[in-house]
C-alpha cells in the first residue's frame, strides 16, 4: 500500500485531487479544508492526483521527486497526424535481413507502459527474441502444433470434442481456419515461413494469468508498441498463428521460457521493411448504433 500525505503549506485547497481521483482516497469536509487522505488501501497508483496538483502538494511514495514530468505540448501530434500515423500503420511481413538494435526495442517497449491496464495493474511483461535458431525453433514447434490440431480435426472420433468446445466459433474454425492451417503446415514444410515470415526479432507480451484482464492490458500495450514500431521506421505484424500455438503448446511455452502461472496474450514479429507502403486503401464504414 503506498503511503500518501499532503503538504499543509502548499495546498491551496482546490479540491482537484479528490475530483480526479478514481478511487475516493481524498476527501475534503469543507471548500475551506485541506482535503484528508482516507481510503490509501484503494489507491491504485495511478498518479492522477500527483499530476494534477497544480501545487505539487501531493507527496505519493510512489511517485518520489522527478517522475513526474512536466507535458511538452510541442511534442503533441496534430488530429491530421494522429490519423496519418494511424492509417499508416500496416501489417509488414517483408522484412530486411538487419536485426533491430536493442535500445530501439526497449524504446518501443517503453511507448507499452502508457497503455491503460485495468485497476492500473501494468500486468504485462515482454519475451524479446532475437537468436535466428531459437526463432526458426519456434516456428518448427508451432507448425508441428497446428499439424497435430489439422489431425485431429480430421480424426472422426476427436473432431466432434473440439467443435463442442469451439461452441459458436466451430463452422469459422472448419471453413476458414482449417483450410488456412493446412497451407500453413505445408509452407513450413516446404522451407517457407509463413509463422514468422523470417522476421529479425519477435516480442511477446505475457502475464501472469492469476491476476484479471491481463489478455486485453496486454493487448492494448501491444497496439502502443506497434505504433511505435512504425513511428521508428520500423514495421509489425500481430503473430497470431504462434500466440494460438503458445497458448496449449508446452514446448512452445518451454522454448520461450514462459514463467510459471504465465500466458502469452500477444505477439509482434518485429523488423526493418522491405518496402513501404506509398499509399493506404480505404475500410469498411463503421457500423454505428446512435441511440
Ligand atoms: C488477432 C490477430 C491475429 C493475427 N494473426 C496474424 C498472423 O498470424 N499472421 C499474419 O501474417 N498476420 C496476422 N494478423 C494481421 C492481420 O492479418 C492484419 O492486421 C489485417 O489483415 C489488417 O491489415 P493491416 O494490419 O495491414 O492493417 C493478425 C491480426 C490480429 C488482430
Amino acid at each position: 500500500m503506498p503511503t500518501i500525505t499532503i503538504n499543509a503549506d502548499l495546498c491551496r485547497k482546490c479540491g482537484m485531487c479528490l475530483s480526479i481521483c478514481p478511487a475516493s482516497v481524498y476527501i475534503q469536509e469543507t471548500k475551506e479544508s485541506i482535503p484528508e487522505v482516507t481510503n490509501t488501501g484503494f489507491c491504485i497508483s495511478c498518479g492522477h492526483c500527483v499530476a494534477i496538483c497544480p501545487h505539487d502538494a501531493i507527496i505519493h511514495s510512489e511517485f518520489p521527486e522527478d517522475s513526474v514530468k512536466l507535458v511538452n505540448t510541442e511534442n503533441m501530434p496534430s488530429p491530421g497526424e494522429l490519423i496519418e500515423l494511424l492509417r499508416t500503420r500496416r501489417s509488414v511481413r517483408l522484412f530486411k535481413d538487419k536485426p533491430v538494435e536493442k535500445e530501439l526495442i526497449e524504446r518501443i517497449i517503453d511507448a507499452a507502459r502508457f497503455a491503460p491496464s485495468a485497476h492500473n495493474l501494468q500486468t504485462t511483461e515482454y519475451i524479446v527474441i532475437q537468436d535466428k535458431e531459437l526463432l526458426r525453433e519456434i516456428v518448427q514447434a508451432t507448425s508441428r502444433y497446428y499439424q497435430k490440431l489439422i489431425s485431429q480435426l480430421h480424426n472422426p472420433l476427436i473432431r466432434p470434442f473440439i467443435l463442442l468446445m469451439m461452441r459458436k466459433q466451430a463452422r469459422t474454425i472448419i471453413d476458414v481456419l482449417l483450410p488456412g492451417l493446412e497451407q500453413l503446415v505445408l509452407q513450413v514444410q516446404r522451407g517457407k515461413d509463413r509463422i514468422l515470415r523470417n522476421a529479425p526479432a519477435l516480442m511477446l507480451a505475457h502475464a501472469d494469468e492469476r491476476t484479471f484482464s491481463m489478455d486485453v492490458n496486454a493487448h492494448l500495450a501491444l497496439q502502443n508498441t506497434a505504433l511505435m514500431i512504425h513511428a521508428q521506421g520500423l514495421g509489425s505484424y500481430w503473430t497470431g498463428y504462434l500466440v494460438g500455438a503458445c497458448e496449449r503448446d508446452k514446448s512452445l511455452q518451454q522454448l520461450i521460457n514462459l514463467p510459471k502461472n504465465h500466458r502469452v496474450y500477444g505477439g509482434l514479429a518485429i523488423g526493418y521493411p522491405q518496402f513501404k507502403f506509398e499509399k493506404w486503401p480505404e475500410r469498411k464504414i463503421p457500423k454505428i448504433t446512435w441511440l
